[in-house]
């Protein structure tokens, strides 16, 4: 535990030495290892309008366009060196293709087939690789339902961070992080962990049900992050700016285009993670965050952070309300043959009906009295723990 002093009334998050989750229904544990994944490398989406997500993704947001033609468009981060961060691709229903991670080597890649095709999974491996700018590389159906895919080769771009004529008061310098929606993140992340990524923060009830864990491989606060929820579904792409003003610009931007319904949430100060954030949502509704500043987690005695889910300061460390469609919307994802995986629901509790009441605002517990008068029925804030 952290022995420092904290104010009255202020909640403390428990710290641990080890991720506190385990799972009653584990995915087994191949033999096989897992293949050594770098981090979080690009997102391929499919989108219904590749025009107006150019528009948005490019314009708008100002990621760097590498290559497209009329059925994609690959966009990249100003620090990026790899082709891309971002695919768009042209389809019939807006969904997530693939998450994509970057892997040590090429031998990493025989690694992934051995160890998805112990676990039974679906797994195809292309020489070509299954985008431009990318080679030889694996697509999963993992044991959760997501498409994943590793790749090492890929063609080398321009590192664009010394091109300040190019930059915008808003720049998205690097893709920082997944967010997928399942619906038992225990055995989530004991499968992950099989996978060889580390537990950095989690979100759990006094009962012991965990409602989200954020996971690393590179030394961030994390490289995807499982939220409870109906799934397999993608919740967000997060992409990193370097400093908070970075965020406010692309509000000030958004608002000056009379594009403000883009924002769904923020901007704010996470609880979990300490970053700033931003969330918009896309032309399709798939959801973007903007993130900065979060911290360090390289040392492998990194301590894990456990977040009360009544603690109304985790998901916005200023207290404000995390609004409804957050919990509830995400993106379909689609299997290798590009159909959109089956949804299934939730069983434990979901995180909005333990924190938020039918006005859609935060609330601490259920039932709790001792609000002083004025306060009742101001619950922006809500009750600290
Ligand atoms: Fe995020």
């Amino acid at each position: 535990m952290n022995s420092s002093p904290v104010s009255p009334g202020s909640p403390e998050p428990v710290v641990t030495a080890a991720d506190p989750i385990r799972a009653a229904n584990r995915i087994p544990t191949p033999s096989a290892p897992p293949p050594d994944v770098l981090r979080c490398a690009y997102m391929e989406l499919v989108v219904t309008d590749l025009q107006r997500s150019r528009d948005f993704y490019a314009d708008v947001l100002g990621l760097v366009v590498t290559e497209e033609d009329g059925e994609h468009v690959f966009l990249r981060t100003f620090e990026e060196f790899i082709h891309h961060n971002l695919v768009l691709r042209k389809g019939p229903v807006a969904a997530l293709a693939a998450f994509a991670y970057r892997v040590r080597s090429p031998e990493d890649l025989d690694r992934a087939v051995a160890f998805y095709s112990e676990l039974g999974c679906r797994v195809e491996r292309r020489p070509g690789g299954f985008t431009t700018g990318v080679g030889d590389s694996v697509r999963v159906e993992d044991p959760l339902g997501f498409p994943i895919e590793f790749f090492h080769d890929v063609e080398h771009v321009e590192r664009l961070a010394w091109r300040y004529d190019l930059y915008t008061p808003g720049a998205l310098v690097r893709l920082d992080h997944f967010n997928q929606v399942t619906p038992d993140v225990p055995r989530a992340v004991a499968y992950m962990e099989d996978l060889g990524f580390r537990v950095t923060e989690d979100i759990e009830d006094a009962d012991g049900t965990v409602y989200a864990a954020w996971m690393r491989r590179k030394p961030t606060v994390h490289d995807t992050a499982m939220t409870g929820g109906d799934g397999p579904r993608m919740h967000h792409v997060a992409f990193a700016t370097h400093e908070k003003h970075n965020i406010i610009a692309i509000c000030d931007k958004l608002g000056a285009l009379r594009m403000s319904d883009c924002i769904e949430r923020g901007p704010g100060r996470h609880g979990v993670s300490n970053a700033f954030y931003l969330y918009l949502r896309d032309p399709d509704g798939h959801r973007v965050e903007i993130y900065t500043q979060d911290y360090y987690t390289g040392d492998p005695d990194n301590p894990v952070v456990t977040w009360d889910v009544h603690d109304n300061q985790r998901r916005d460390w200023w207290g404000n309300p995390v609004v409804p469609s957050w919990y509830t919307d995400a993106s379909l994802v689609l299997d290798l043959d590009g159909n959109p995986k089956p949804v299934e629901a939730r069983k434990d509790s979901s995180e909005m009906a333990v924190t938020i009441g039918a006005d859609g605002f935060s609330y601490s517990r259920k039932g709790e009295e001792d609000l002083p008068d004025w306060k009742k029925g101001e619950y922006k804030l809500g009750a600290q723990l």
